[in-house]
């Protein structure tokens, strides 16, 4: 990225990275799964990507979806560029950031939008909570309702669509963990690579990015 070391991402990138990387390690470490601030903190990851995908169709420049198109093409003659130890310069996110970014974005849309789908769904997140506790009195005449509380017990209660849901969103959770950690080393390789303040221009500051193509 061509930025001198002062530059910074408009605010409303910097507020909406933060506030998405730290709604993700929020919920990845500290929330309890499912719960009510899962929930919440999940809501407001949504809201945060939503303002973030407004700003990339009316915001500054560098910000735009426009600045940064996915291309394979370009992420591929960009790898080219660093083997050749060329010194590229990009308006925006460099073309692989840009999958980068791209990858993320869809992966956090999935598993959002699965965590809202199990909360929604009837019975979805539900564990099967109906087993009394006190199974050891029942009468033989109640083993026809015992093979049902078995089945509840063992998940079939739920449905399977409630169950593929569930898988889904923590396949998706676990493949945004691992993205984000390949997003790090990205950041960390372009920094040292490019010697430019990749970090810093996602700092607070005040001198906007102003990039030259
Ligand atoms: C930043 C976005 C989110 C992340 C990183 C995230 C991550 C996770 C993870 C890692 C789990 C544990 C999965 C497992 O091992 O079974 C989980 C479970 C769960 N999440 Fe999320 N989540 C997010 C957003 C949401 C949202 C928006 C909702 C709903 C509004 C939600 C609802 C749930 C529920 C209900 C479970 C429990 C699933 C079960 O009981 O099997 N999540 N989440
Ligand atoms: C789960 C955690 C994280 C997620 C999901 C995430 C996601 C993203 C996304 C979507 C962007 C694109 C920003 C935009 O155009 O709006 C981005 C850019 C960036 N992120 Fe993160 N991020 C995370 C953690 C971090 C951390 C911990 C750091 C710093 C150590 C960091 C540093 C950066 C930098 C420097 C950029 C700009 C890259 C460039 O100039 O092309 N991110 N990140």
């Amino acid at each position: 990225m061509q930025i001198a070391q002062e530059q910074r991402w408009d605010p409303l990138v910097r507020l909406t990275h933060w506030g998405v990387a730290a709604g993700v390690l929020a919920n990845g470490i500290l929330t309890e799964e499912g719960s009510g601030p899962h929930q919440w903190v999940g809501y407001g990851v949504a809201a945060l990507l939503a303002l973030r995908w407004i700003w990339g169709l009316i915001g500054s420049p560098e910000a735009r979806f426009s600045a940064f198109r996915p291309s394979l093409r370009r992420a591929a003659a960009h790898l080219r560029a660093i083997g050749r130890r060329e010194k590229t310069t990009h308006r925006s996110h460099n073309p692989l950031g840009a999958l980068m970014v791209y990858a993320l974005w869809a992966t956090l849309a999935i598993v959002i939008g699965s965590g809202v789908a199990m909360t929604i769904l009837p019975g979805a997140s539900t564990p099967p909570t109906e087993a009394p506790s006190n199974a050891q009195f029942q009468t033989p005449a109640a083993s026809d309702d015992d093979e049902v509380r078995e089945a509840r017990e063992d998940g079939a209660g739920e449905g399977e669509g409630d169950e593929v849901i569930g898988e889904i969103h923590e396949v998706a959770a676990n493949l945004l963990f691992i993205l984000a950690g390949l997003h790090l080393l990205g950041v960390a390789f372009e920094t040292r690579r490019s010697g430019r303040g990749i970090l810093t221009a996602m700092l607070p500051g005040r001198r906007e990015l102003r990039c030259k193509e």
